[in-house]
């Protein structure tokens, strides 16, 4: 159903009706998991399990075949060279492996492996392949943008026959600890181990070698069958290199929990893979694919691949980056250590991890934290932090597969109006252009997509268009011709032009790899080349991990060859990544001396896919399941570096019955990317279509997104500088609460204290609440203080037109209160603030906006405040001291002046704030306001409502009660 090509709209719905039919009689989806490799169908992962289990099997006679030759080391200016030598066979022939660990002023330290030969260019390929003969090594320059300053500081702190210490990091706390025979290497800090690399043995670098044809297979002898030509669902890879996979384990001494590696479905702390109850059988996979209809609960891949690891225990945070963008596959083990006479038998659990690419160099970043804030921190000094979004991407979004002409859009968007609903973006699917060649309009649907653009602009709101990776093959159409007459398309095995199919039928795809393919793909998103396109239309990338229908795995031929000469295995899963890249260069520039950030969609990632725009999580089902699964994915790829994520409200595929998606709705406004999405078989399901009471329902639900925007916009912010997340995990807020380390169901916002547990299962109408420490909570709606404990549940009512919403004691949350169409019409509203306090009797938050628009932020445009509660007054001083009067302001800043705070809320305020009027003292001057003191009743706390505070939100002031 998904493959349903260039169909007629009349034939869409005759479709659309015999397919609802059918749904009746078959259950919804099912997912082609035999369409995508298991470990044991992928050569390389089965061979290096299979070393596992023969390291394993032999365990105390197993000697990995890696030792360093002693002669080799030498150390200079942070950084460590050495050869390893492998022993390839029982007559000890050796191949060499050249060694850097590299030690950075961030505090990361980075191991890299090549092979001699491969890097010399030494070896021959078959089927007369031009591909390259090196391992791939340039993921670093598509993904790394800082933090590898080497560290002078870092010292050879001892060097003996068997191993070498090196002394790194902060204060020098950091020790990497490398042994020669066999090489391993012991990352420790204050002088414990965190992180061991091949103390199980299980490095393993496939060398070259020449095919013997026809060998006669002797005992003993390794098993060549998945060495060479390897076969799967009908296609054959050529491997022209033959066998050249990259594996390693990495162990973690008494860390129990492993996070990250998105993306994949399941719990936010990782399971076991190799089998047991409740493990995974499978390693989790990362091959970026279009696994449509996919299955919860699974390693199986999906969309996109961050090889960032973490693992976490009381007290310590540690993790590794795998630098690789071939198919990775990683295997954890958990053991209990009991060596510890100590221990009494309740030792405590480390986690083995084994990691498994294809092909490539080792290249490897180590994490030493200690807290869950230095990794999300250092890796983003790696690979970017989130970049700062157009304000209106933080806002709702409204799209479905599809909206079928310029007139519909307008109608939409008119029905949004006439029931009061704000969005801020409706979205263009596929079917929006010209017989799917994208940067063309379908000429009688969208006859006049400029009303359409002006029409949603003068409510301040943009339109979406997707634009995918494949160009349709077609004569006559300017794209196409260019595309093949400069040579911009990946090749086939033999260098030519590869042809596949996807939505257009015969296509193209254009590499992005190649510099000049994205000069040209820049060419295309200009105003002036891509007509009907204005200053809010923005851009939705689908289909590139890339999504081929008829091709292995529903992707390209892993011996099809980019740019460069490296193929397509080599690169595949940085490929999503590349061609958003192209598009935001493209977004940047449409017309010459426009500078505004891009805001692009992208469904397949890489590390450093967070610097160019947001992800979803793909083709979900219009089913409870699929909304639980939702939750852990959105937090995973907060601590993953990538927060902007969110999934499809609804549920893709399928129709949602009203309570599933107005409990959707009121999840979704807890992703960091809120969007509504359906397939072209499901039916409409635009809010205001509900009926009540769910049109209400979900209509307050989006409010209330609103009316938190400064929250959220803030919270990308601290995303844009540090890394933090967005919506924040348990154990990443209270990294030593040790019951909160499983827990990923519920959510902090940035860092306003709300927290949040939504609810994603049917006909519950109440919720426990994890209590993650001492502090005070308040309901967010009606102020009642919750009776909580630390480390258990508390239990809170939910029936379907509530949200289990608390507010944290001690924080200060930003608000605009007047619920309007769209973010753009709010941006001068003034501000309502929240304090809640704390049992210290304090609060503390922040506000940062800036134009949402322009990269004017870069150079001083935006306001960025502190907020205080203490010692009986609230203040509000610039956020990092900036005498803000010596800024020049431009439009944007100059229209803030006169944006005040409007409203203060006190929650939780102490009796020495009953007064009726505050005094309000700013720039100079003080002035009374009226407030209202409401005593603590029944449960509620005791809150103060100032009104009418007057203060400029850009400036100093102090509020206090006048008595
Ligand atoms: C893919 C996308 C989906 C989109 C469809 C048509 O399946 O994941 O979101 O609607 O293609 O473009």
């Amino acid at each position: 159903m998904r493959h349903t090509i260039g169909v007629s709209c009349k034939w869409t719905t005759v479709f659309a009706l015999l397919s609802s039919l059918l749904l009746l009689v078959t259950p919804a989806v099912a997912v082609k998991e035999h369409d995508f490799k298991k470990c044991h169908q992928s050569g390389f992962c089965q061979r290096n399990r299979a070393y596992a289990d023969a390291a394993e099997a032999q365990s105390s006679t197993w000697a990995s075949p890696y030792n360093i030759i002693h002669d080799s080391i030498s150390f200079d200016n942070g950084q460590l060279k050495a050869t390893i030598l492998k022993t390839i066979n029982p007559n000890g022939d050796t191949e060499r492996f050249p060694l850097t660990i590299s030690f950075h002023k961030s505090g990361t330290a980075r191991v890299g492996v090549d092979e001699e030969k491969r890097q010399n260019k030494d070896i021959t390929l078959r089927h007369d392949s031009q591909a390259r003969k090196e391992r791939y090594n340039e993921a670093g320059s598509w993904v790394l943008v800082g933090g590898v300053e080497l560290d002078p500081e870092a010292r050879l702190s001892h060097q003996d026959e068997s191993q070498v210490n090196v002394n790194y990091g902060p204060d020098s706390n950091h020790e990497a600890v490398v042994r020669l025979s066999p090489f391993e290497v012991d990352f420790r800090r204050d002088g414990a181990s965190q992180v061991k690399f091949n103390d199980r043995g299980l490095f393993n670098m496939e060398h070259w070698r020449q095919k013997v044809d026809n060998p006669e297979p002797k005992e003993g002898d390794d098993d060549q069958s998945t060495w060479w030509d390897e076969k799967f669902g009908g296609n054959t890879d050529t491997k022209p290199r033959g066998p050249e996979s990259v594996a390693l384990d990495i162990s973690f001494p008494g860390y129990e929990h492993v996070y990250g590696i998105p993306e994949h479905t399941g719990s936010l702390s990782l399971k076991q893979t190799r089998g047991g109850e409740g493990n995974h059988e499978d390693p989790y996979r990362l091959f970026n694919s279009d696994v449509f209809e996919y299955v919860l609960d699974s390693p199986m891949t999906l969309y996109g691949a961050i090889p960032f690891m973490q693992a976490h225990r009381k007290g310590s945070t540690v993790g590794v980056f795998w630098l690789n963008a071939a198919e990775t596959w990683i295997d954890i083990i958990k053991s209990k250590d009991s060596t510890n006479p100590l221990s009494l038998g309740k030792g405590k659990t480390s986690t083995h991890t084994h990691w498994m690419s294809e092909s490539g160099i080792l290249d490897v970043f180590v994490f030493l934290g200690p807290t869950p804030r230095d990794l999300t921190m250092q890796y983003g000094e790696l690979t970017g932090y989130t970049a700062m979004p157009q304000e209106f991407a933080v806002a709702y979004h409204q799209c479905r597969w599809n909206y079928i002409s310029d007139d519909d859009v307008k109608d939409v968007d008119r029905r949004f109006d006439k029931f009061k609903i704000p969005y801020d973006v409706i979205w263009l699917d596929l079917e929006y252009t010209d017989d799917r060649k994208y940067f063309t309009w379908q000429p009688d649907m969208f006859a006049d997509p400029i009303s359409m653009g002006e029409q949603l602009a003068s409510h301040g709101r943009n339109l979406v268009v997707l634009i995918d990776p494949h160009i349709k093959k077609v004569d006559g159409w300017a794209p196409s011709k260019e595309l093949i007459a400069q040579k911009l398309a990946v090749n086939n095995k033999d260098n030519e032009m590869y042809e596949g199919w996807c939505w257009p039928g015969a296509s193209n795809w254009i590499d992005c790899f190649n510099p000049k393919a994205i000069e040209w793909w820049k060419t295309l998103f200009q105003y002036d080349s891509f007509k009907g396109t204005m200053e809010n239309t923005f851009i939705w990338n689908d289909m590139n991990e890339p999504s081929v229908f008829n091709g292995p795995e529903a992707s390209m031929p892993r011996d099809n060859m980019h740019f460069g000469g490296w193929e397509h295995r080599d690169i595949h899963n940085l490929n999503g990544l590349t061609f958003h890249n192209a598009t935001f260069q493209g977004m940047l520039s449409r017309k010459k001396g426009e500078l505004r950030r891009p805001f692009i969609l992208t469904r397949s990632f890489y590390s450093g896919s967070q610097r160019l725009g947001a992800m979803w999580t793909g083709d979900n089902q219009a089913e409870w399941g699929h909304l639980e699964a939702s939750l852990p994915m959105v937090l995973n790829q907060g601590i993953a570096g990538f927060p902007f994520a969110g999934a499809d409200v609804g549920g893709f595929f399928g129709n949602p019955e009203k309570d599933l998606l107005t409990r959707w709705y009121q999840t979704g406004i807890f992703y960091p990317f809120f969007r509504a999405h359906a397939h072209i078989d499901s039916r409409r399901r635009e809010p205001y279509l509900l009926g009540e009471p769910y049109t209400e329902i979900v209509t307050q639900a989006i409010r209330l997104r609103y009316a938190l925007l400064p929250a959220w916009y803030t919270a990308f912010y601290q995303a844009n500088v540090d890394g933090s997340p967005i919506v924040r995990p348990m154990f990443w807020t209270h990294p030593d609460e040790e019951a909160g380390f499983a827990i990923d169901d519920q959510l902090f916002v940035g860092s306003t204290g709300l927290l949040a547990k939504p609810i994603v299962q049917q006909g519950k109408e109440s919720t426990d609440i994890w209590i993650p420490d001492d502090e005070v909570y308040y309901d967010y709606f009606s102020y009642e203080v919750k009776k909580t404990q630390k480390g258990k549940h508390l239990t809170v009512a939910a029936p379907l037109d509530s949200i289990p919403l608390l507010m944290r004691g001690g924080h200060v949350i930003p608000r605009r209160d007047i619920p309007r169409r769209s973010a753009a019409m709010m941006r001068f509203d003034d501000y309502t603030l929240v304090a809640t306090v704390s049992k210290a009797g304090t609060a503390e938050g922040e506000l940062y906006v800036d134009d949402g628009d322009s990269f004017d932020y870069e150079h001083g445009q935006y306001i960025h405040r502190t907020f205080a509660l203490q010692d009986g007054a609230f203040t509000s001083i610039d956020a990092e001291g900036r005498d803000t009067k010596a800024i020049k302001a431009g439009t944007w800043l100059q229209q803030m002046e006169n944006v005040k705070v409007d409203k203060i809320v006190i929650v939780g305020a102490p009796a020495s704030w009953d007064s009726a009027k505050a005094l309000v003292q700013s720039e100079g001057e003080s002035w009374t306001t009226s407030m209202q003191y409401h005593k603590a009743d029944n449960g509620r706390a005791a809150f103060v409502t100032i009104g009418r505070v007057g203060a400029r939100i850009g400036h100093d002031f102090t509020v206090k009660p006048n008595l």
